[in-house]
């Protein structure tokens, strides 16, 4: 028997933070960690997190944000803290900031911020409700605003790349390949 799902929940109630440390068999062949392997653990930590907040199983629907904009080395900690940024009636937008530290001189890297958006499944197998956000601090209310204005921009930047894809006549965008480092191989 399923427990009784509470109305609303506190964004610390399920704060994870996941650590791992970056071992030889996660690295690629220039001895930096495969972005694969970090995907993962983001994914992992977003699952917990979103699960524990939904009080349900989870499914990851959408990942924005991730640039690997520093390379992690081996022997490095990672650590993946997540936290719920806002809820919808069945999804949830879960904000994760990836560190990584260099044991032993301290220093510390912020390799990147993402978004993983998770709905929740109830025992049919479909979208159920999750309980709705208690914001405790002003980080967590900008958090939230933050996240409906990424939603709305999202929505219109679809609307227009479809616009823009359905409207695209190759002949006439075709001056754009001058100065591409591209060459047609066929006669158009
Ligand atoms: C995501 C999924 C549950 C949506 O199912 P659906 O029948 O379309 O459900 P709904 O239309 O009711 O949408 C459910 C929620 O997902 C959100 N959603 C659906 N597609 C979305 C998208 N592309 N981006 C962001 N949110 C999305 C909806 O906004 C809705 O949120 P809300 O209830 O908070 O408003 C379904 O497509 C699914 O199970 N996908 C597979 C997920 C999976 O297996 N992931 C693991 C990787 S393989």
């Amino acid at each position: 028997m399923l427990a009784i799902l509470p109305d609303f929940r506190s964004v610390a109630y399920s704060r994870t933070t996941l650590t791992e440390l970056m071992i030889p068999s996660y690295a690629n062949f220039g001895g930096k960690i495969h972005g694969g392997i970090l995907l993962s653990l983001m994914d992992k930590v977003a699952y917990t997190c979103a699960a524990k907040h939904a009080g349900n199983y989870c499914v990851t629907v959408t990942v924005d944000g991730v640039n690997f904009l520093q390379p992690v080395e081996v022997g490095e900690l990672v650590s993946l803290m997540a936290s719920i940024n806002y809820v919808g009636r069945t999804s949830l937008l879960v904000g994760i900031k990836v560190t990584a530290e260099n044991v032993r001189t301290g220093v510390m890297k912020h390799t990147n911020t993402s978004y993983f958006t998770m709905v929740a499944k109830g025992e049919d197998d479909k979208p159920t409700e999750v309980p709705g956000l208690i914001l405790e601090t002003r980080n967590q209310v900008r958090r939230y605003l933050e996240a409906i204005k990424r939603k709305e921009m999202k929505i219109q930047y679809a609307d227009q790349f479809n616009n823009v894809k359905s409207n695209l006549t190759i002949e006439q965008e075709l001056y754009k390949l001058q100065g591409e480092r591209c060459q047609i191989g066929f006669e158009l």
